[in-house]
């Protein structure tokens, strides 16, 4: 059985939703989804990477805050350098998803910063494989279309500052979800 590790920061909930859309991806593609809740910065981060070293595919998750990843996800990534050592991750399959308020909001470089910590790692970084959810031009896609924010780096929701269970939207659940599906059946294929 294929499984994947999908370790998260959210300071609000909003990222939360869309973690739980990745694990119920990741869970319709037949892989066992792990769900790694990252609380803050001051906790003893030894268990979480070792959690995430046992699975086949290890997906990272964030809010945008500031333009890049929220500062307990990178102190995430400063642990697994015990990892980094040995070269533990190498091989393994890596993804990632971020939520923020904009449109915008420099999303790319949260994921960017999260590739850069795949790559540090030696893994193999799984992109979107979406169109763009705008294709057609519409500068604001409806809620329920999937990629609205047309990204391909990796999967990308917009919240409005309401409640988690009321945003992000549909669509942003769905490639969220999608995302998840995708990167459970790359694992699995290069596993077998
Ligand atoms: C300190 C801080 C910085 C933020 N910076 C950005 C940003 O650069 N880009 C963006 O799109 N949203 C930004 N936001 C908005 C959050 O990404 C948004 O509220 C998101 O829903 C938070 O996710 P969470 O509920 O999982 O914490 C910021 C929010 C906070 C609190």
């Amino acid at each position: 059985m294929t499984t994947v590790a999908i370790v998260y920061h959210s300071g609000y909930g909003h990222t939360a939703v869309a973690a739980q859309s990745v694990a119920d991806g990741v869970a319709s593609a037949g892989a066992t989804p792990v769900l790694l809740k990252i609380e803050g910065l001051t906790q003893n981060f030894d268990s979480l990477v070792d959690e995430a070293s046992k699975a086949d595919a290890i997906i990272f998750g964030s809010p945008t805050y500031m333009g890049d990843v929220s500062a307990p996800l990178k102190a995430f990534f400063e642990a697994s350098s015990k990892v980094w050592m040995t070269l533990g991750w190498k091989d393994k399959v890596a993804g990632g998803f971020t939520n923020g308020l904009t449109v915008g909001g420099n999303k790319d470089n949260t994921l960017g910063s999260m590739i850069v910590l795949a790559m540090q790692h030696g893994m193999i970084w799984v992109g979107t494989g979406l169109p763009p959810g705008n294709f057609e031009g519409n500068s604001k896609a409806a809620p329920e279309a999937v990629n609205r924010m047309s990204y391909s780096l990796g999967a990308v929701t917009q919240s409005d500052n309401a409640a988690p269970d009321v945003t992000p939207p549909a669509g942003d659940k769905e490639t969220a979800r999608l995302y998840g599906a995708r990167v459970a059946t790359v694992a699995a294929r290069l596993k077998a």
